[in-house]
């Protein structure tokens, strides 16, 4: 705890625009990749390290930017044992998808699972929205799907008129942009929907942004930490977020996911008037493996039908 006057915390769960101090420095925590497993094991471990690590630093809201279940978005039991597991979250708590929570769009989904109306609809049972406007102090925290983008479902046009109706409903209010897939990729050859948005999805997306004053991007899905200027928005930075669950160190992946590091933890944005600063945190006692070590990842691969490719 701390006693600085700056840090006090006025606000209760539940009421996140009212009672803040407009002169203190409010935080938001983003969290990312826990892949939770009904099975236990290291990546169910670290997510309960991260949360007292959450609990500690006392936020006022934490965004959860998906992949919260291990691998198979048709697990229901995972989604059970990662609900119990984040409903040790104090402070108001958003969940996005990810795309081992709902499947994802393009031609060659992870393991065959597109998203469907169905997988959406089960994660909405157990998470709450897959999209959200939260107004923290005087910023606004936003949310969307990701996965969502090029599917074609009925969930992708009501999703885009609701990206329509932000920059009015905003009004100009400092903002940060959540979501599980970045908006950008760090190269254009990755600006795929396994990566990334699609390509073919961001001029209209960029357009809606251009109308409100985002300040900041947090995604997720890439399991490493690293900070960019965002394109086409070089006033706002795009922060790749840790996983809490597992690494990947391949030279492979580095191509796909651009420089980074290669740690657990989680980003505490500290906000102070309009000025918003990402900070990396983490615990020494988390238990870094590589994804091909994590046994229930493994054994969820398996239950798929799907084998390790070398290397
Ligand atoms: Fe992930
Ligand atoms: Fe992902």
């Amino acid at each position: 705890m701390t006693n600085h006057p700056a840090l006090r915390r006025t606000r209760s769960a539940g009421d996140i625009g009212r009672d803040i101090d407009k002169d203190h420095i409010m935080r938001i925590i983003q969290i990312s990749d826990t892949h939770i497993s009904q099975l236990g094991g290291t990546t169910n471990e670290n997510a309960e390290k991260a949360i007292e690590l959450v609990s500690e630093l006392e936020p006022d809201l934490v965004v959860h930017t998906g992949d919260v279940t291990i691998l198979d978005p048709d697990e229901d039991d995972d989604r059970v044992a990662a609900k119990a597991i984040l409903s040790r979250i104090e402070a108001p708590l958003r969940v996005l998808p990810g795309n081992h929570d709902i499947g994802e769009p393009g031609a060659d989904p992870f393991g065959g699972k597109s998203v469907t109306s169905e997988r959406v609809a089960a994660f909405r049972a157990h998470f709450g929205e897959d999209r959200f406007v939260d107004e923290v102090g005087e910023w606004t925290v936003v949310g969307f799907n990701s996965e969502l983008f090029g599917s074609g479902l009925p969930e992708e046009e009501d999703q885009w008129a609701w990206l329509e109706s932000l920059p009015e409903r905003l009004g100009g209010r400092p903002t940060l942009i959540f979501s599980h897939k970045p908006v950008w990729a760090h190269a254009p050859e990755y600006q795929t929907p396994k990566v990334s948005l699609d390509a073919a999805v961001l001029p209209r997306l960029e357009a809606i942004l251009s109308r409100i004053d985002a300040r900041g991007f947090g995604s997720g899905h890439l399991h490493h930490y690293a900070l960019t200027a965002a394109p086409s928005r070089p006033s706002a930075v795009a922060v790749s977020a840790p996983p809490t669950a597992f690494v990947h160190r391949s030279a492979e992946m580095a191509r796909v996911t651009g420089p980074g590091m290669n740690q657990l933890g989680v980003v505490s944005y500290e906000i102070e008037g309009d000025r918003v600063l990402p900070f990396f945190r983490s615990r020494i006692d988390f238990e870094e493996k590589e994804f091909g070590e994590v046994d229930s990842a493994m054994r969820a691969l398996g239950a798929m039908g799907i084998e390790l490719p070398a290397g």
